[in-house]
């Protein structure tokens, strides 16, 4: 039995896999490492090796190749693999080069005068770049629409999630935009009588460094196979053999750069772990972005806000930066659970977080699906944080609708994943500790190899093998289903009896 022209394309892709790997840490690279002048080079450079990356994803012969394989006796993961080789080569060929290019240049003019219109405020001066960005993005929607025979807003969704469609995003954000107000209410309220002792900096940068680096070592972090590493925006690049993590230190508050490292942790636990004798190929990569954050997330959150996390974190704080007082086990978990509405989606905690996902969502899809302008957006804005997290943004637009990079540079589509992970997140523990029900003994005692171990058989192992809907079936025995996320706030945050 002979595979001519599945062997064909698996060599392709393998040599692609290789050029990604330049790219990434060519990007890795400009973010950590690269001096100011290098900028204009780097861009040259990137965009030159992206246009070979899409010259071989749309190389003519591929496509009598990928029809050729389908008639080969494949095994199911090579099938598997041709099913995403498939999907590579269709989002490649869908979009014009003209519109490839017209999109970089508006999104790079875009997020680049972002970066000085936000910090000052400047919405006027933002709106005429932002909503060339947002016809580009229609358009690109539509094109997509077209081929996969879905919706303008469906096709963006697409993109991150695969098989995600708005109908299903809706049918698990409407609820939750029903209970979570009230919860947050009611959660706020409870806070409010358990006082909390505030830990004093400052806290040097090499002792934070050298504590996040520990913290990873505790969560399984092969660092013969990756590093940690200094950016603005923390971020997990570089590629699943050489694992590259990102955070940033502030020196009056330890907790944010090291639960952004344990986030950044679970990310690149999951690269590390993809599936080894198929590396290369599209069936090793990850399943998803609302699958990635759900380790991301499973990390900093469903772990990162157990008890036992904080009791396995406060020798090593009063080692790292002498003893104290906010230290103490209890306090110091009171101090990684606290829930407070704020203005910013990337500093929120994980209760009032998917009110900013939520908002994000519903102010997107009416973008892309052409019920809404640009200039509508900080209007719309204001009316969701006030019916959602009771916050008032009229003419903060720094705060507001300007705060993430997302929309400036593009990106239509991404955000419900954050919140889709944090529910994958709280499904699988949930699938875990029916499974195995001294997880929390365990976890109290320091002991997280069940976590570990667990992901590895039921996700990281898995890549691409599956579709979403199936990885999870497999894993926890059912598709995605949001009662977890609310039972787990609701268990974590409003216990009956303390
Ligand atoms: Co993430």
């Amino acid at each position: 039995l002979t595979t001519p022209a599945y062997d064909a394309l698996a060599a392709a892709h393998l040599q692609q896999h290789r050029f990604e790997h330049v790219l990434n840490m060519l990007h890795w690279d400009q973010a950590v490492n690269m001096p100011a002048a290098g900028s204009e080079a780097r861009a040259a450079a990137l965009t030159e090796l992206e246009a070979h990356l899409h010259r071989l994803r749309t190389d003519p012969p591929r496509s009598s190749q990928l029809s050729a394989a389908l008639t080969e006796p494949l095994d199911d993961e090579q099938a598997a693999n041709l099913r995403e080789m498939r999907r590579i080569r269709q989002l490649a060929t869908a979009l014009p080069e003209a519109l490839v290019a017209r999109r970089s240049l508006a999104s790079s003019r875009c997020e680049h005068a972002w970066r000085t219109q936000r910090p000052a405020n400047d919405w006027a001066g933002f709106l005429p770049n932002f909503e060339e960005v947002l016809e580009i993005a229609r358009e690109e929607a539509q094109r997509l629409a077209d081929i996969g025979g879905v919706s303008p807003y469906d096709a963006m969704l697409d993109l991150y999630e695969p098989g995600m469609r708005t109908a299903d995003v809706r049918q698990v954000f409407e609820p939750l935009r029903a209970w979570l107000p009230g919860l947050i209410r009611e959660v706020v309220e409870r806070q409010s009588q358990e006082p909390t002792i505030a830990p004093r900096g400052p806290f040097p940068v090499s002792a934070q460094r050298r504590l996040c680096e520990r913290v990873m070592a505790l969560l399984g972090f092969d660092f013969s196979a990756g590093r940690l590493d200094v950016s603005t925006h923390p971020f997990t690049g570089g590629s699943p053999e050489d694992v590259r993590l990102t955070t940033r230190f502030d020196e009056d508050d330890f907790l944010s750069s090291l639960m952004g490292t344990v986030h950044e942790a679970g990310h690149g636990r999951y690269e590390q772990n993809l599936p080894r004798h198929w590396l290369g190929q599209p069936v090793a990569a990850a399943r998803s972005m609302a699958i990635h954050e759900s380790q991301s997330l499973a990390f900093e959150m469903q772990l990162g806000g157990h008890p036992g996390f904080a009791a396995r974190l406060a020798p090593l704080l009063a080692e790292a930066f002498g003893p104290q007082e906010a230290f103490e086990p209890g306090n110091l978990h009171r101090l990684m659970t606290r829930v407070r509405p704020s203005l910013i989606r990337v500093e929120a905690d994980e209760v009032t977080y998917p009110a900013h996902v939520i908002l994000r969502f519903e102010i997107e899809r009416a973008l892309i699906e052409g019920e809404a302008k640009a200039a509508d957006v900080p209007e719309l804005w204001n009316l969701g944080m006030r019916d959602l997290l009771g916050l008032d943004t009229r003419g903060n637009y720094r705060d507001g609708p300007m705060q993430d990079v997302h929309w400036p540079s593009g990106l239509f589509g991404y955000f419900p994943c954050y919140s889709l992970g944090a529910m994958y997140a709280a499904q699988w523990f949930a699938a875990l500790r029916h499974a195995q029900p001294d997880l929390d003994e365990k976890l109290a005692k320091g002991d997280f190899s069940t976590v570990f171990q667990w992901m590895d058989d039921k996700i990281w192992s898995q890549g691409s093998r599956w579709t979403t809907r199936e990885l999870a079936l497999r894993a926890s025995g059912e598709v995605l289903n949001p009662a977890h996320f609310e039972a787990h706030l609701r268990q974590r945050y409003l216990p009956a009896l303390r």
